[in-house]
């Protein structure tokens, strides 16, 4: 096992009602909260006025930002940056899913630094400090709730990229069960394959770490028993909590631990791709990349997938049964596992193949060159 470090100091409140608890934290704060938001869901489903209520609970002045998009792009977060500057806000409050917490995330370090969102992206620039932000969540899928790491998109630079900052943790978050009932089927297949992903992530690091390798298997034989019914019954409330609390175990370190890396991280760095050039649902594309991955790679994880596969099974399967598990499990929970079930075709390919090239995507571990992209593409 590798040295580390096991560090997560966000304070995390799960279950029914326990946005109850949001005035006792922020009560000992400033007056001036910046009050983060999506496109709309929030404001339809009516946890807004909830968490609104709550904010005016505690006596606070509420500023806010809303109409942030999935997929968030650096000019939302410059835009709130300013308006926090120009409000001189306290501290901040992310409702949402992972695009709207991620987006606050940097909007705390870029203001509370005074520092360009896109130079702290781009580590050309050291966050020292922060202010308070916590995280409302209202979607099971990223880990933002309880990681410091958050992605943004710029199309000036024709990147997605990810940064991550100790700093970012976020002071305590919110996760309530029911915020998730109205998340869409679609949507919820997606936030499936993402926390799937990010467990097959942290697997395909190196070093030797069994206790890691049996949470990830644990956290996939966990999702395999909800996944499946709770697609056929998305107002469950214990099936939701069953993937909620899934999703944030499988991004918030645990599943890291005595590997050489934190994380692998290939297969998201591809994926990201496709998200920047066609704006596709983060799941999506992990769904199409990730079994193509693993196929390219195989002469160089087999035995990790011959592992993967008796954690798994409890057999001694093969690497392409492993792959295949993986693959039909993404089948069944109807993720689309091809290029064209994203409604692309061959000149897409090309165009993503070209971008990869300029853009060079890898994993931490497994390093990727463009005999590796063009055995990817061929998978996909
Ligand atoms: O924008 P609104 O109207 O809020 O609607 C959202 C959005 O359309 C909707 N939604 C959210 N909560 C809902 C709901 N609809 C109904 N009921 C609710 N309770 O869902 C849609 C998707 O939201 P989004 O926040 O984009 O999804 P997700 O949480 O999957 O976040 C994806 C982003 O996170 C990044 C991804 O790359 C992507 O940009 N990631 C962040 C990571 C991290 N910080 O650790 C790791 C991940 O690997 C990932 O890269
Ligand atoms: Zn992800």
């Amino acid at each position: 096992m590798e040295n580390f470090i096991a560090y997560n100091p966000t304070k995390l409140y799960f279950g029914n009602n326990v946005i109850n608890n949001l005035p006792t934290e922020i009560e000992k704060l400033g007056q001036k909260v910046l009050l983060l938001t999506g496109k709309g869901s929030v404001k339809k489903y009516g946890y807004y006025d909830q968490v609104i209520q709550q904010l005016k609970n505690a006596g606070k002045q509420i500023v806010e930002f809303s109409g942030i998009k999935p997929n968030p792009i650096v000019e939302d977060a410059d835009k709130a940056v300013s308006l926090a500057h120009s409000e001189k806000i306290d501290f901040i409050v992310a409702l949402g899913g992972g695009s709207v917490i991620d987006t606050a995330k940097l909007v705390n370090m870029a203001y509370a630094n005074n520092l360009p969102v896109w130079s702290i992206m781009k580590k050309e620039v050291n966050p020292e400090t922060k202010v308070p932000l916590f995280a409302i969540l209202t979607l099971a899928a990223t880990g933002t709730e309880m990681n410091g790491a958050a992605v943004l998109q710029n199309h000036q630079t024709n990147e997605k990229i990810g940064y991550f900052s100790p700093l970012m943790y976020p002071t305590a978050s919110f996760l309530d069960p029911s915020y998730t009932l109205t998340v869409p089927k679609s949507q919820t297949i997606n936030g499936i394959v993402d926390l799937v992903a990010h467990s097959l992530e942290a697997y395909f690091s190196g070093g030797d770490a069994p206790l890691s390798d049996r949470f990830v298997a644990s956290i996939i034989l966990e999702t395999m028993d909800y996944a499946p019914k709770l697609l056929n019954n998305l107002n469950n409330y214990d099936l939701r909590a069953r993937m909620m609390w899934a999703a944030t175990v499988a991004e918030n370190g645990t599943t890291m631990h005595g590997r050489t890396t934190n994380g692998d991280w290939g297969t998201h760095d591809l994926a990201h791709h496709i998200s920047l050039l066609w704006d596709t649902p983060h799941g999506q594309t992990l769904s199409v990349i990730f079994p193509a991955w693993m196929k390219a790679l195989k002469p160089r994880i087999e035995k990790r997938l011959e592992k993967l596969g008796f954690l798994l099974t409890g057999k001694n399967i093969t690497a392409d049964e492993t792959i295949g598990l993986i693959e039909n499990f993404f089948i069944q929970i109807e993720a689309p596992t091809h290029f064209k079930e994203l409604g692309l075709n061959n000149n897409d390919k090309n165009q993503l193949l070209k971008l990869w090239k300029t853009n060079k995507p890898t994993g931490l571990n497994h390093i990727l060159d463009e005999k590796d992209y063009h055995k990817i593409i061929a998978n996909i």
